[in-house]
């Protein structure tokens, strides 16, 4: 051991701090601000583009209107959510929200994957009536959206004030005369649209599920098939399954009338199918929210339709 005073940075507190903290903070401006200017911290799905100004003005609606108190738009990598909603959300979808609408209360149902479940005349019939659908929705109507019209000039403000979304004259004036009803909708049909729907536990039911169903030997029950219909299809199908056509809107609410479906040919197990996938804009699936035995029931109860 030497008697030779340590004249080391360890010996100088005070320079040592200084030091110790200049370091630190140049590691922080690395590790927290280059990450910021990064383009890959900032990612954007390949088919995702801009909102148009038609879906923007709906946006606001949607934000002027409170939807985001009830309704998330988020679907969460959890099993449960993806079986319900669709593929889970990731980042680079949500490049163009200015403010992000993710939310998380789920009073009404997620709607990250809203777009192209419903036919426009869906939404139109569901927010000026959500009871129609749903008897025991405890979503508001919205009666004074249907006639109340969009200002062009009011858009076109908004609009600039993103600065990265293109428009053209003629689509400021497509908003002349438009309904602040009809952009809302445009912009729940805008919802998920760059996300992929492949590939995220998606399930799609087969003439064959429903064989092997049946080889079980468990059957539904026509009293649980109409508890089933009367909450989830009688707004479509109509409550004696003859549809529930609304004048001009009956397009894509129900041109189908479910007691004639037996004679167009449909079977058991092509109910099955379709109760199962669904049709994109038309009708909603089922299969990852109802179990076989449920939409057998329902099977059941819709013949009993038949014979009345
Ligand atoms: C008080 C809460 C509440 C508010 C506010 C609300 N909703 Fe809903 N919403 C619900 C509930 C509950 C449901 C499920 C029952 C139904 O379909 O009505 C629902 C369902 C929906 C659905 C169907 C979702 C699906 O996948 O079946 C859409 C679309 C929707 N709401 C849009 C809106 C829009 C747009 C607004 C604002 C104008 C809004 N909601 C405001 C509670 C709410
Ligand atoms: C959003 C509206 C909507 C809802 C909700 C809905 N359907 Fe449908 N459904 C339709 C439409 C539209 C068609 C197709 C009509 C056509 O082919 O022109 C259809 C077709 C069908 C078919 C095929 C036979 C046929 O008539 O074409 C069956 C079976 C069926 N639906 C059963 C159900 C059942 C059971 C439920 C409830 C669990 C339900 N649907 C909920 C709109 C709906």
């Amino acid at each position: 051991m030497s008697n030779k005073p340590d004249n080391s940075i360890y010996s100088k507190p005070l320079i040592f701090s200084v030091i110790a903290l200049v370091v630190i903070l140049i590691g922080s401006v690395i590790t927290a601000f280059y990450p910021l200017i990064r383009a890959d911290m900032h990612p954007k799905l390949d088919n995702l583009h801009p909102y148009t100004p038609f879906e923007l003005a709906g946006r606001d609606i949607y934000q002027r209107e409170g939807c985001g108190y009830c309704h998330s738009q988020n679907v969460r990598p959890l099993k449960t959510d993806v079986l319900r909603y669709g593929a889970y959300s990731q980042a680079g979808e949500s490049a163009y929200e200015r403010p992000f609408l993710w939310g998380s209360r789920r009073t009404g149902p997620d709607l990250a994957r809203a777009g192209g479940k419903y036919h426009d005349n869906w939404h139109t019939l569901h927010t000026l009536n959500p009871r129609h659908f749903s008897p025991k929705s405890n979503m508001p109507a919205y009666p004074w959206l249907e006639n109340a019209l969009l200002s062009p000039a009011a858009v076109e403000a908004n609009v600039k004030a993103y600065g990265y979304i293109n428009y053209s004259p003629a689509d400021i004036q497509f908003l002349e005369g438009k309904t602040e009803l009809a952009a809302l909708t445009a912009y729940i049909q805008s919802l998920g649209r760059g996300v992929k729907k492949e590939g995220f536990g998606y399930r799609v039911g087969t003439v064959e599920d429903y064989k092997n169903f049946l080889a079980k030997g468990v059957r539904g029950t026509v009293d649980q098939g109409q508890g089933i219909y009367t909450n989830e299809c009688a707004g479509c199908h109509g409550v004696d399954g003859k549809g529930s056509a609304q004048g001009k809107l009956s397009e894509g609410i129900s041109t189908m009338n479910l007691k004639d479906a037996r004679e167009m040919g449909y079977e058991a197990a092509d109910m099955y199918v379709q109760i199962f996938n669904g049709l994109e804009q038309l009708m909603p699936p089922y299969g990852n929210v109802l179990s076989s035995e449920q939409i057998d029931s329902l099977i059941l109860y819709i013949e009993t339709l038949e014979r009345r």
